[in-house]
Formats: structure tokens, C-alpha cells, sequence
């Protein structure tokens, strides 16, 4: 207990930095760290796990050509429950990257409860986030623990860019939905790691279980949107705004968002910060007041056919060989084969990582005047798209987001609620994390707007 007290204190400790994207975090993380970057809130940092070796290694390669600072090097092992309680009870915040979710996530976010020390992970498994919500809520709400899954691409992108659509509909116009179409986009090929792929395959191979949750869950009063719900549409759509073929993605975003939007209707002006100023306060209010809820669905696109026709084989191959042991151990056994090159075991290369990118529309339907809903028009009759872009989703665009959450998280707490697992757009929204993504190389941009007759 002596040795305990003497441990230092860090600002945050990195978890699973040995991993694929935990290499990428601490990479980001050390460009924020107040010896390179006086102005930062980042004075002190950590990295955990369980193998010192390959901890040692993620460190020179993220400092590479250049020799490694003297980052301490913790340990903690998921299975260690104890472990983890020392670690969360020497930092204020902690970065979770061990995935899968599903398999080794919650023995750190109840560690964290446990201690009152913030919690951000990038996970974009929604049965994980809303079984911690349904079990650490309250519990995180009393201890000062803020946890929020998904500050990565999955699923910040999808949550600020509906936020910056929705907030362009201005009075008396109202969104009724937003459509994402996410394209994926390289010089070279578009690769993820094996841990995104396990995370993808156990998902599908354990979807009965989220729907189980939801059943088990209270219902959330839903927003009220504008207008009627929107149509089924085809299987693949050619969506001529943006030119791109898409299908469906079931990706988090959509509960991420919804989850937002719940929370918000319970919470019409936010979440009151933990010692927020009276300033802070009307800029929260104001921030809310502007948000139009809307439906929202996300589709993943290619500018060819071919393109669509392949990501429905994976699913199909996912969905269909992922509900048996055989097949799901086919799966995961030969990830690039079933994902048909998508996914590698040893993740993509740097020249790989450099030349990708990404896309996100948001196209929205919505009416021109909300008081026309009451005469009976009940077709939208305007539309507004806009768009999020920025480099690799996984490794770049990841590490950017979960660093700007941590930062904010870091300098502006007295803004955010005292505790609570919560998504990220309810926490972030009216935060700076807009302007700081885009400081970092992730932009946000108007499109156009047009009315259109019915
Ligand atoms: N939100 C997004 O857009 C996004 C982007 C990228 C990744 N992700 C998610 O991040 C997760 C990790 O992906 P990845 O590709 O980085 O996987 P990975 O390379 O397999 O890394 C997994 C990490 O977890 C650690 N780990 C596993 N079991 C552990 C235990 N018992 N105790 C302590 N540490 C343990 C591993 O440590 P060892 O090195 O000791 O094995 C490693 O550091 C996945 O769930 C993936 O879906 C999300």
C-alpha cells in the first residue's frame, strides 16, 4: 500500500499500446505531450499491458528514427483485475485500445468506476457500449467517472458530421433524415488489421444478444422528427449527389447517434458540466437549441458497382458462416480470404496507412417549412448535404479523434458532466472537438442545399 501512494500520477495511460492501433495512439499521444508541445495539458503519460517487451517496441517504433523518451511502462492485464485497479487509481484518465470489446473490455471500464477515473476507448462494438451503459451508469455517476466508448472513426465522424447537417437547417426548415455514404478511399489497397476484423465477425456471430439487451432495457422516449419515417428503399442505391453504388453498413454509428439523440431528448439542453461557468452554460444551450433531430442510417459506398457487390459478399459470407463454430473459426483463421483482402493478420502496411482516406457524405431530406407538415405536405421538399473527410480511418483518423477527446477531456473537465457512460456526441458536441479535428487535418464542409418540388 506504501509503494502505492508513492507511485506517481499521470495525466492518462495508455492501454493496449502494444497493439496495432495502440502503436498509432501513442505515436499521436507524444506529439501532445507537454515536453514537445508546451501548451498542451498533457504532462505526463503512461503506457500499459501485459507484455513489457512488445510495450518497449510500439514505443521505438512511435519515436522512430528517433530514441524513445522515457515513457514509465506499466503493467495490466485484463485478466488481472487488481491490475487494473492500480492503474486506474495513479491517472485521471485512461485510453483503452484492447479489443475486442466484447471479450476484454468491461474489466477496465469497472476498474475505472471503481476508481473515478475517466475512461475513452475506441470501440465500435454497440452491444459492448450499451450493455457498460445498462451496468455502469449509475454506478459511474456517483464515483466521478465519465466513460465514453467510441472516440475513434468509429463513431465521432458520424456523430459530429449529423450535428454539423443538422445544425444547417435553419427555421423554419427541419431535417427529417440523414443518410451517411462512406467511401473508402487509397492509391494502394484499403486494409484493416485482424482486431477490427474479430471485433466485425464476433458482432455478427453475437447479434442476438444485442437484441436480447434492448429487449431487457427500458424503451428511451424517441425524438420527435418531422415527417414520416423514411422509406425502406432498395437493397443497393445509386446515390447520383456523390456518385457512389451503396449498400447498408452495420457499423455502430447508427445506435451511437440514436443513443445521442435519446439522451439529448431526456436532456433537451445537454448535459450541465460538473463546475461549468454561467458562460459555458448559455454556450452549451445555444449549442442544443440548434440541433434538429432526424433519422439516421449510414451506407458504405463505391464509385463502381463491383465495388458494393463486394462488400455484400463479405456480409453475406460474415452473416452466414459466423453463426457456427466451424464457420466462425474459418473466419477468423483466414481473415483476408473471407473479407476478400480487406482485412490482414498483420494489418496494413505503413505506405498503406499513408495513401488512404476517407469520405463521409451526409445527404438530408427534410421540409423547407416545418409549418407546411401541418397542411398535409408530409414529402420532403429540400435537401442538404455536406460532407467529413480525413486521412486512414483506423490508424490515423482514429488516434486523431481519441487524442482530441482525451485533450478536451484533460483541460476543459469542469465543462463535462461529473459522471456517466454516455456516448461521445453528448459529451463532445458542444465542446471544441469540431475546430480541433479540423486543426488536425479532418474537415467538415457545406456542400449544397436546394429545394426541390414534390
Ligand atoms: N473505432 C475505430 O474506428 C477503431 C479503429 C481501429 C481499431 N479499433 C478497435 O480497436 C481494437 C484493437 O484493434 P487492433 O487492431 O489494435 O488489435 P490488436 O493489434 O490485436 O491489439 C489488441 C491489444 O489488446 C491487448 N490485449 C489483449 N488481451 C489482453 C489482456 N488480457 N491484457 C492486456 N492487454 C491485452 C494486446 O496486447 P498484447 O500485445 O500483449 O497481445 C494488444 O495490445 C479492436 O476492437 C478494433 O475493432 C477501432
Amino acid at each position: 500500500m506504501a509503494e502505492a501512494l508513492k507511485a506517481p500520477f499521470y495525466d492518462l495511460i495508455i492501454v493496449g499500446a502494444s497493439g496495432f492501433t495502440g502503436k498509432y495512439v501513442v505515436k499521436e499521444a507524444l506529439k501532445f505531450l507537454n515536453i514537445n508541445n508546451p501548451s498542451s495539458p498533457l504532462k505526463s503519460l503512461a503506457i500499459a499491458g501485459r507484455n513489457p517487451r512488445k510495450l518497449s517496441e510500439s514505443l521505438s517504433w512511435a519515436t522512430h528514427p528517433n530514441p524513445p523518451p522515457p515513457i514509465p511502462i506499466l503493467f495490466a492485464d485484463i485478466t488481472d483485475p487488481e491490475s487494473l485497479l492500480r492503474l486506474c487509481s495513479h491517472t485521471k484518465l485512461i485510453l483503452n485500445c484492447v479489443g475486442p470489446f466484447r471479450l476484454h473490455g468491461e474489466p477496465l471500464v469497472a476498474a475505472c468506476v471503481e476508481a473515478g477515473c475517466d475512461y475513452l476507448d475506441i470501440c465500435g462494438e454497440p452491444e459492448f457500449m450499451e450493455r457498460m451503459e445498462a451496468k455502469y451508469h449509475d454506478q459511474a455517476g456517483e464515483s466521478g467517472s465519465l466513460v465514453i466508448s467510441a472516440c475513434g472513426f468509429d463513431s465521432v465522424p458520424a456523430e459530429l458530421g449529423f450535428m454539423f447537417n443538422s445544425r444547417q437547417w435553419v427555421s423554419p426548415a427541419v431535417p427529417n433524415r440523414v443518410e451517411a455514404y462512406l467511401s473508402l478511399e487509397s492509391e494502394k489497397r484499403v486494409v484493416g488489421n485482424f482486431g477490427t476484423y474479430e471485433s466485425a465477425v464476433l458482432g455478427v456471430a453475437n447479434a442476438e444478444k444485442l437484441q436480447l439487451l434492448r429487449r431487457s432495457r427500458p424503451k428511451r422516449a424517441r425524438p420527435v422528427i418531422p415527417g414520416p419515417p423514411p422509406p425502406k428503399g432498395s437493397m443497393i442505391e445509386h446515390q447520383k449527389e456523390v456518385g457512389l453504388w451503396a449498400v447498408k453498413l452495420p457499423s455502430a454509428d447508427s445506435s451511437v447517434v440514436r443513443r445521442t439523440l435519446a439522451t439529448l431528448g431526456e436532456n433537451p439542453c445537454g448535459l450541465p458540466g460538473v463546475n461549468e461557468s454561467a458562460d459555458q452554460i448559455s454556450k452549451r444551450e445555444a449549442f442544443w437549441s440548434t440541433l434538429k433531430p432526424a433519422h439516421f442510417g449510414v451506407k458504405i459506398g463505391s464509385k463502381s458497382l463491383l465495388g458494393v457487390l463486394g462488400f455484400i459478399t463479405v456480409g453475406m459470407l460474415m452473416g452466414l458462416l459466423g453463426i457456427s463454430s466451424f464457420g466462425k473459426w474459418l473466419l477468423l483463421k483466414f481473415p483476408s480470404f473471407f473479407s476478400l483482402g480487406g482485412f490482414r493478420k498483420d494489418g496494413p502496411t505503413e505506405d498503406e496507412v499513408r495513401s488512404a482516406s476517407f469520405k463521409m457524405w451526409f445527404v438530408a431530406h427534410g421540409f423547407r417549412d416545418s409549418g407546411s407538415l401541418s397542411q398535409g405536405n408530409n414529402k420532403p421538399d429540400m435537401e442538404i448535404v455536406t460532407r467529413v473527410m480525413g486521412p486512414e480511418i483506423g490508424y490515423v483518423t482514429t488516434p486523431i479523434i481519441l487524442l482530441q477527446c482525451a485533450l478536451i477531456l484533460l483541460n476543459q473537465r469542469h465543462n463535462l458532466p461529473k459522471g456517466g457512460v454516455f456516448p461521445p456526441g453528448i459529451v463532445f458536441g458542444p465542446t471544441d472537438l469540431q475546430e480541433r479535428l479540423k486543426d488536425n487535418g479532418i474537415s467538415f464542409d457545406f456542400i449544397l442545399e436546394r429545394a426541390y418540388s414534390v
